[in-house]
């Protein structure tokens, strides 16, 4: 008896629905079967592109703590990837259910949680003697230039919730036309200036020129479907307390506790009596960063008054009082 007669059944299942794929394509499925007698078998390194990824990774001086930096910036990007991963997904889905929303928020907030927990790799496990010499061959690009985190604020909110907040109640209800010129009013723009003359930063310009088209093109991408408009537009009777606190719990993950945690590596290394060390981004950082000077606030319908006022207060009092080693 030859090999032939003893298929199992199922494997002549799959044959016969495999030939039916093929054929409605008007494929042959011999060549096929061919492909696969021949293809390699996948392998961990091959299908994750390890050494690709390993390569990335290109100090540009000769202190071993800078490829720390680096890695941890890449890993950052990573998870500001996973995070847009699961926010565009809301953002196209025709329907959004009340469940869909709650477990792709849950996705977002565990990997800032990761983010948050992890932040002590720059604020502690960073020589800061090394990075104050290393920071200097970096001039003048700096994490402001992340893309990716503004991608993340604009998949989260409406446009007006980021203008600076001095102009930010005279743009509610804003219409999609509205949107370029509110572009120019954004928190960020208004922090990249410089401070001796008023202008906008050359990391402010650099990025500008890369990135401004795509940056308008995704809030108006997102303008009737980023997450506030997702979350308004459900029903009452959807608008859960688990996805309401799902929803807290991610504005105070993207806009208290990371900006916080990445303030807490600006005090670390750049805070010096009496004078504080320039930024490399130019910004005047002590004013710039920490999120209680900022009051951005995602969702401000699910928060009370008194609570945006108070908008990260209790942890910037945690974090002068407890003075950073
Ligand atoms: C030793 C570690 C770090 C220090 C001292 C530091 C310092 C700063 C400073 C001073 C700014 C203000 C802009 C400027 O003038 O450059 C800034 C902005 C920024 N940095 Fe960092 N940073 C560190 C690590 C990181 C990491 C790991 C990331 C991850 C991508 C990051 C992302 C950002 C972002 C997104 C902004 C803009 C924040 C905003 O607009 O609110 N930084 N950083």
């Amino acid at each position: 008896m030859s090999d032939h007669d003893t298929f199992d059944p199922k494997v002549l299942e799959r044959l016969g629905l495999l030939r039916d794929k093929y054929a409605a394509m008007g494929q042959d499925l011999v060549s096929y079967l061919d492909g696969l007698l021949h293809a390699d078998f996948p392998t961990y390194w091959d299908y994750i592109n390890l050494d690709t990824l390993l390569s990335l990774q290109h100090p540009v001086t000769q202190f071993p703590d800078e490829e720390i930096f680096i890695t941890y910036h890449q890993i950052t990007e990573l998870y500001f990837k996973l995070s847009l991963h699961e926010l565009k997904q809301i953002h196209r889905e025709k329907e959004t259910t009340a469940a869909g929303m709650l477990e792709r928020v849950t996705r977002v907030n565990r990997y800032f949680e990761n983010l948050v927990g992890s932040f002590d790799i720059m604020i502690k496990g960073l020589d800061r003697g090394q990075f104050l010499k290393f920071r200097m061959s970096l001039l003048p690009s700096s994490g402001f230039q992340s893309v990716q985190y503004r991608m993340v604020e604009i998949a989260c909110t409406s446009m007006d919730r980021l203008v600076h907040r001095e102009l930010r109640a005279d743009h509610e209800n804003h219409g999609f036309d509205e949107l370029d010129g509110l572009f120019e009013t954004l928190y960020w723009r208004r922090g990249a200036t410089e401070l001796a003359t008023g202008k906008p930063t050359l990391t402010l310009k650099q990025f500008e020129t890369k990135y401004r088209g795509d940056i308008v093109n995704f809030a108006e991408e997102t303008f009737y479907t980023n997450l506030r408009k997702k979350w308004l537009g459900l029903d009452e009777k959807d608008q859960t307390e688990d996805l309401k606190n799902a929803l807290r719990t991610l504005d105070e993950l993207v806009n208290v506790h990371w900006p916080l945690s990445h303030y807490r590596s600006a005090v670390r290394h750049l805070q010096t009596n009496p004078v504080d060390i320039a930024a490399t981004g130019g910004t005047n950082w002590q004013q710039y960063l920490p999120p209680r000077f900022q009051t951005l606030i995602f969702f401000p319908e699910i928060w009370t008054e008194k609570e945006k006022e108070n908008w990260g207060k209790s942890w910037v009092m945690a974090q002068f009082s407890s003075s950073p080693t």
